[in-house]
């Protein structure tokens, strides 16, 4: 098995070259190429051709590794690490010229599914931000040179992160899970990058996070960043596609599950 801190420098180097090809894109404009999901779930021109970088630079310094990615047909691997990828994560942001969006590259080991692989390494490289969030497994989180960790919860309540589905069929739900968390609420956010956000609950900036429906690529790198800056993660698989993830510091996500907890 590779170490860690191997996966960790093919990842930064990686997403650094990622994240300027992404910045450098959105200073000439930005075209839709198409819509996915729902009318909202947009992908630009730059979301693909960042994510064919990726591939082509992982193939070369790591072949073999299987591929997981937003934007393009996953391949399987034949070594045993799997790298999982949101080229752009934000696209919303992104397309609408606010900063809040991010590279976010993982190597994962074990099933291709966030509720059973094992994340080695991840980095979370926001190019128009200056910030890069990394960790990996038993090394710690960091931002560049700074040790992260995770608040300690405080008497004035929570600032909490949150997102929504594209599909507009799923706000209603979206909007009941926040409803049920904003009693322990000092304030919300919905910045619209999941992968920052979990950077976010890494760095203490925001002392919890809760979202339905994420998709693999979005968590695989913040996931590692919370766990390791000593916080708290839980998933649900509550309704067909619409998983429920929690993260936190280690109280404010007790509380967020003690509320979210179905009622017997
Ligand atoms: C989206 C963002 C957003 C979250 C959505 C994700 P994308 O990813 O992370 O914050 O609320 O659930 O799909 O489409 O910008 O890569
Ligand atoms: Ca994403």
């Amino acid at each position: 098995m590779t170490a860690p801190a191997e996966l960790l420098a093919v990842a930064t180097e990686i997403a650094r070259e990622a994240g300027d090809l992404a910045r450098r894109r959105r200073s000439e404009g930005v075209a839709i190429a198409a819509t996915k999901s729902a009318l909202a779930d947009i992908v630009t021109e730059a979301d693909q051709e960042v994510e064919h970088l990726i591939r082509e630079r992982l193939a070369a310094a790591r072949p073999g590794d299987g591929f997981f990615g937003e934007e393009s047909a996953p391949s399987a691997s034949e070594t045993g690490v799997t790298w999982v990828i949101d080229p752009i994560d934000g696209t919303v942001n992104y397309a609408a010229g606010i900063g809040n969006y991010a590279v976010s590259i993982a190597a994962v080991t074990g099933p291709v599914d966030p509720a059973s692989w094992t994340a080695q390494a991840g980095v979370v490289y926001a190019p128009a931000l200056g910030e890069c969030f990394h960790a990996t497994r038993g090394g710690g989180a960091w931002r560049g040179e700074t040790r992260l960790r995770v608040s300690e919860s405080s008497p004035a309540g929570a600032l909490l992160g949150t997102g929504f589905g594209y599909d507009p069929a799923t706000h209603a739900g979206d909007l009941a899970t926040v409803a049920a968390v904003m009693p322990i609420a000092r304030d919300l956010r919905r910045m619209g990058a999941a992968a920052l956000d979990l950077s976010y609950v890494a760095a203490g900036r925001l002392d919890g996070y809760v979202e339905r429906g994420l998709q693999p690529w979005d968590v695989a790198a913040g996931a590692l960043l919370v766990t390791e800056a000593g916080g708290r993660l839980s998933q649900w698989e509550r309704e067909e596609r619409r998983r429920l993830f929690i993260a936190g510091g280690v109280s404010v996500h007790d509380e967020i599950v003690r509320l979210l907890a179905p009622k017997a």
